[in-house]
């Protein structure tokens, strides 16, 4: 059995904040955010919106681009790193909205939430448990920012991107490699929250609720497991980076874009970019470009994708994949 996509949505929220809004906010300028990381500007929720409405909004465009009927969604994971609560998950609140009967839950990976849920929902399709699986993933990244620090405010945005799995004709799903590095935790990590470090007046004068990341090792650890995941997969599929017919690389800085592409002698023009509009969406970028991808008529059916995630756990990870729509 070929298991594929169906069906791609996204969705964006609507109020844009740029890089020169930035500069009134920290020390920073376009210029230093352009060349460092290739970010023009990011969407940000409004007031009243927390990522199960993006997600809501992703999963109903991916729903009607499968052309199917929504009640044949049997389950729906949400990759997310920033859920409306800690419970329930934003999977549940997603299948309420949608009105419909299926198992619903979130799945912690950060950048690499979607490579994670993809992989699971395949599986479960796999298995024979269910026939369709809703995959998204959802992030309001901007609720996590501390918006002194310019080493995080920067890089993030807000965004969702949803996908359908189910039997294809053709195609589909063709490797994964998923790998976490718990050694590195501390490395992007929102000290204060869970059950550790529960939110205290001590938490939030010391900014332990929001994101903290160390930039500079993130960079380095990006660069490195970069190439060993996508080996993986394509030794696996059998194939080369030559075969390869688009890169689907997580959004994060177009630098770490660049040196994958030249390490793999690959022109860019084989990796999709869109992190100059939208920054990094954590879990969302990848399932966003696919959507963008898929609705500008960039892929062709029988075109091999390769979609490579990585971030907080530390994480990372691939899946290898022919276009069957
Ligand atoms: O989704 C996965 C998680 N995150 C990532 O993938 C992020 C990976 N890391 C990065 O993208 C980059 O490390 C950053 C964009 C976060 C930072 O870029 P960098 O080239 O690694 O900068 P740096 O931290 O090494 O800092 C270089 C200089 C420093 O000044 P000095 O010490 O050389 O005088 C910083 O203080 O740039 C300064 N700097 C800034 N200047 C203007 C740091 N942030 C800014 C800023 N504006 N926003």
């Amino acid at each position: 059995m070929k298991i594929g996509i169906l069906g791609t949505g996204s969705y964006l929220p609507e109020k844009v904040l740029t890089n020169d809004d930035l500069a009134k906010m920290v020390d920073t300028n376009d210029e230093w955010i352009r060349t460092r990381t290739g970010i023009i500007e990011r969407r940000i929720v409004a007031e009243d919106e927390a990522t199960s409405d993006l997600a809501y909004k992703a999963a109903k465009s991916a729903i009607e681009d499968a052309g199917i009927n929504k009640d044949e969604i049997e389950l729906i994971i949400v990759a997310t790193m920033t859920p409306d609560h800690v419970t329930p998950s934003t999977a549940a609140i997603v299948q309420d909205r949608l009105g419909i009967r299926a198992a619903a839950f979130d799945l912690s990976a950060a950048c690499t939430g979607f490579v994670y849920a993809y992989t699971t929902g395949y599986s479960f399709i796999r298995a024979g448990i269910y026939k369709k699986v809703l995959v998204i993933g959802a992030e309001a990244m901007t609720r996590t920012i501390d918006w002194e620090d310019r080493g995080t405010c920067i890089l993030f945005g807000d965004g969702a991107g949803a996908v359908v799995l189910g039997e294809t004709d053709s195609g589909g799903f063709i490797a994964s490699n998923l790998v976490a590095d718990g050694s590195g935790a501390c490395e992007l990590m929102i000290p204060s929250g869970g059950s550790r470090k529960p939110v205290s007046i001590e938490t939030i004068k010391n900014k332990e609720i929001y994101m903290q990341m160390n930039g500079r090792e993130i960079f380095k650890f990006a660069v490195k497991v970069f190439p060993e995941t996508v080996e993986n997969v394509l030794e696996q599929g059998n194939i080369t980076a030559d075969d390869v017919d688009l890169f689907i690389p997580h959004q994060a800085n177009i630098r770490i874009i660049e040196s994958i592409a030249k390490r793999f002698k690959q022109s860019m023009d084989k990796f999709y970019v869109n992190l100059q509009k939208y920054g990094n969406t954590s879990a969302a970028t990848i399932p966003i470009a696919i959507d963008e991808a898929n609705k500008e008529g960039r892929l062709k059916k029988g075109d091999k994708l390769v979609a490579v995630g990585f971030g907080g756990g530390l994480t990372y990870g691939s899946v290898l994949f022919e276009w069957s729509k």
